[in-house]
């Protein structure tokens, strides 16, 4: 069977497509009737490029519930440039409804990308995503098989708006919800802001985790120059749309596949790029999966080394002021690219789906707004970029993101307040009787990738209400999973190894000191190593329990989330190559 799409001659020879389509026997018969079925003219087998249009619309999924109107003008760029759309769903992932948490289910999506995009006749691919691990999993899917590859993201809604002022989302659930429990606000007020804050299509406008991945794609060079930003409703969306329609029929001819394209200068980038921009800790763990798919040596260690000397520009929440709609009008992602590569900062020389380099897209750069994009020379932050912290707790690493943590706590000691698990924390943060107060640690257990199992976002604990009501808003908080790309705070996250895997996390008691010094890259544990022998022979942290099914398979194979939390057979790429002819 045929590999990766070849610059297609004549009748379509060298196309993936052309072994379906261009066969003069009793398969190719089947193949072009059953199209017919669809009511396509007959001339779309004349050996055109196939190109799929891969898309996570679903009403379960409502930031990505305008893609379909978004594939309609993928297919007219399509139609254009003399290739055939096709357009196909996958599974999706409704970031705020699935449980336990949609992490469980991102490689289960870039499985179904994977193996759609193998098994089909297609030449090129258009991936449509939005939601926060949509895209992740397309980007993971599709560069195991490394077709021509394009993305195109939904965008952000528009700015939320409450009370006279833009509220963004998520950071204005996390801000009043604390509001709430510290008596500041009635649950009617808080209930009312939900219409303001949710008010068009698109994708969470704070600068969290869909923003983020947005911004990482195009940074990677696999989405078009500019796409992160045009909000959703935006018309200028859809006319990018329509040119990246035409862009990947090109693509197929030129056969830049998606291993061209993403390639260790291209992760370098988007390592600056995050930290430039604020972006969410969640784009660790998705690109060193990206990366390992792409047999790319990318590490945690990367993320530091690369990113943490670089100045915060972009005045965002929830690191800064604006939103999404407001990056926009300011120039976009395009004017942060241009400002790190005008500083060093980046390889401009990186290629992009443009078929030219990612200094060339971005030459035409201009900055509308400087209170929104900061120059280099008048950063937001001095450092922004995401440390990775070792220590006696986290052997295998943690993050912590220090344009979003409070820098009077950058270097804390304390004594650990541990929670065994989400239920346990759910049970007991909002008991007056909790032996708390501003100064301790707040320590989370369980809720890594093979323990909750999926890795929730569940890193932000919320303060217990006897300090909110002092008017702290901040304290020191570990755990083994996840934060939103749009929260805040001091907190220490993808601790690893996890509680469940028999990390030290999982041997923390409560009047333990933990000592965080960001500084210094650390987050240790100041207990003896013989006390944690004796501990770890008594103690033995709970993975998640599966009798079958998605969950079974994935606890047994997830990985670390200092890899990725892939799961380890889905690690690497197989190409285009289809195992076996069907017929
Ligand atoms: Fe979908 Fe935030 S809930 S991007």
């Amino acid at each position: 069977m045929s590999g990766n799409g070849k610059k297609n001659g004549k009748g379509g020879a060298g196309l993936r497509s052309h072994e379906w389509f261009g066969k003069a026997d009793r398969d190719g018969f089947i193949h072009r009737s059953w199209m017919r079925s669809e009511g396509f003219a007959p001339d779309v087998f004349d050996g055109r490029p196939v190109i799929g249009i891969c898309n996570s619309w679903s009403e379960l999924t409502s930031c990505n519930v305008h893609l379909r109107r978004v594939a309609e003008s993928v297919k007219r760029g399509v139609w254009e440039a003399g290739g055939w759309p096709l357009e196909f769903p996958t599974i999706s992932l409704g970031e705020t409804y699935m449980r336990p948490t949609t992490m469980l289910f991102r490689n289960l999506m870039a499985m179904d990308v994977e193996e759609s995009l193998r098994a089909n006749p297609i030449d090129g691919v258009v991936l449509l995503s939005g939601c926060d691990k949509t895209t992740p999993a397309q980007m993971m899917g599709a560069a195991s098989v490394d077709l021509p590859t394009l993305q195109i993201t939904g965008g952000p809604m528009l700015n939320g708006k409450w009370r006279g002022t833009d509220i963004g989302s998520g950071t204005a659930v996390w801000q009043l919800s604390e509001e709430m429990r510290g008596g500041r606000l009635t649950l009617e007020e808080f209930f009312e802001a939900e219409a303001g804050q949710s008010r068009s299509n698109g994708h969470c406008m704070t600068m969290g985790t869909a923003s983020t991945m947005a911004s990482m794609s195009e940074a990677l060079g696999l989405a078009p120059s500019g796409n992160a930003a045009i909000p959703a409703v935006d018309s200028r969306r859809y006319a990018l749309a329509q040119l990246a329609g035409r862009r990947i029929v090109e693509m197929v001819r030129e056969d830049l596949r998606m291993s061209k394209v993403v390639t260790r200068e291209s992760f370098e980038n988007a390592i600056r790029v995050n930290a430039a921009i604020g972006g969410s800790t969640n784009a660790v763990i998705h690109l060193l999966a990206l990366a390992g798919r792409l047999g790319v040596p990318l590490e945690l260690d990367d993320w530091d080394r690369l990113g943490h000397d670089l100045p915060l520009l972009v005045n965002l929440m929830p690191s800064g002021q604006y939103l999404m709609e407001d990056f926009y009008y300011a120039g976009g992602l395009p004017v942060v690219i241009k400002e790190l590569a005008e500083n060093g900062c980046l390889h401009s020389g990186a290629r992009t789906v443009s078929g030219k380099t990612i200094g060339e897209d971005v030459a035409g750069a201009k900055n509308w707004n400087e209170k929104v994009i900061r120059p280099f020379a008048n950063p937001l932050k001095e450092r922004a970029g995401i440390a990775v912290l070792k220590g006696s707790l986290a052997p295998l690493g943690a993050v912590i993101k220090p344009s979003a943590a409070t820098p009077s706590l950058m270097k804390h000691s304390g004594r650990a307040v541990v929670f065994e698990n989400i239920e346990d924390f759910h049970a007991r943060i909002d008991d007056p009787n909790l032996d708390v107060d501003e100064n301790c640690v707040l320590v989370l257990k369980g809720v890594g990738p093979k323990g909750y199992p999926g890795m929730p976002e569940a890193g932000n604990m919320p303060l217990p209400p006897k300090i909110l009501a002092k008017g702290i808003t901040d304290m020191v908080r570990v755990s083994d999973g996840r934060m939103s790309g749009t929260a805040y705070g001091t907190v220490c996250l993808h601790t690893s190894p996890e509680a469940a895997d028999g990390g030290p996390l999982g041997l923390v008691r409560s009047g333990d000191r933990i000592e965080l010094d960001v500084g210094n890259r650390r987050l240790d544990l100041a207990v003896s190593q013989t006390e944690l022998d004796e501990r770890r022979r008594t103690t033995h942290y709970p993975t998640a329990q599966f009798e079958r099914g998605y969950g079974k398979l994935y606890v047994e194979h997830v990985l670390g989330a200092e890899r990725g939390a892939d799961l380890d057979f889905l690690v690497g790429h197989s190409g285009a190559l289809v195992a076996r002819e069907s017929h």
